[in-house]
């Protein structure tokens, strides 16, 4: 949904509007510029992850199913927590990081999923982004190629809940 482009004269009631509207506000709508902001906030969010757990059997580097890369995952300490039924925390947030080589010495990007409520009930509620190593994003928010595949996987439309097959 968009509202730019609105012209009304009580523009100072927009606020109101938009809080009243289901799936608006602080939460995001999937309009481009609040996915810029929750990008930003979870590149914040995730400036400690290298010390969170891996999921057993994730850590890096593997070769990834999907990319030509080693990769390697993270869970925060809600999705390490999580008994992996039913949904996966509100805020929960997944890290994978790729690297130039086998060695897992460079890293090269960053994909991240987080459990946002609200954010796309259709989805899952999850919110994807791709980062440079320097932060840069590349892709965010509702992602048509990140949900078309992880739609598929195994739990909550994540793939490293339950130990590689
Ligand atoms: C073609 C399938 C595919 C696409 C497209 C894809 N992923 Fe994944 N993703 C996977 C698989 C498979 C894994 C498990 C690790 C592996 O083998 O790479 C994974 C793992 C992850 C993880 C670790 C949590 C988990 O689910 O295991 C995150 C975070 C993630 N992907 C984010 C993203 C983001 C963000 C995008 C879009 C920019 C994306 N992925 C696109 C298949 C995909």
């Amino acid at each position: 949904m968009t509202l730019h482009g609105w012209t009304m004269p009580g523009r100072a009631l927009l606020p109101l509007v938009l809080l009243a509207l289901p799936g608006c506000g602080p939460e995001g709508d999937g309009d481009p510029a609040d996915d810029e902001t929750l990008a930003a906030e979870l590149w914040a969010a995730i400036a400690d992850y290298d010390g969170w757990g891996t999921p057993a059997g994730w850590e890096g580097p593997f070769q990834s199913a999907h990319m030509d890369q080693w990769v390697g995952v993270y869970f925060d300490d809600a999705l390490a927590g999580w008994d992996g039924t039913g949904a996966a925390p509100e805020d929960a947030i997944a890290v994978k990081e790729a690297y130039t080589d086998e060695t897992g010495a460079t890293i090269a990007g960053l994909t991240v999923m987080q459990k946002i409520a609200g954010y796309d009930p259709d989805g899952g509620d999850w919110f994807y982004a791709e980062y440079a190593p320097d932060g840069t994003v590349s892709a965010a928010g509702k992602v048509d190629m990140c949900i078309g595949c992880h739609e598929g996987a195994s739990t909550d439309f994540l793939f490293s809940v339950q130990p590689p097959s």
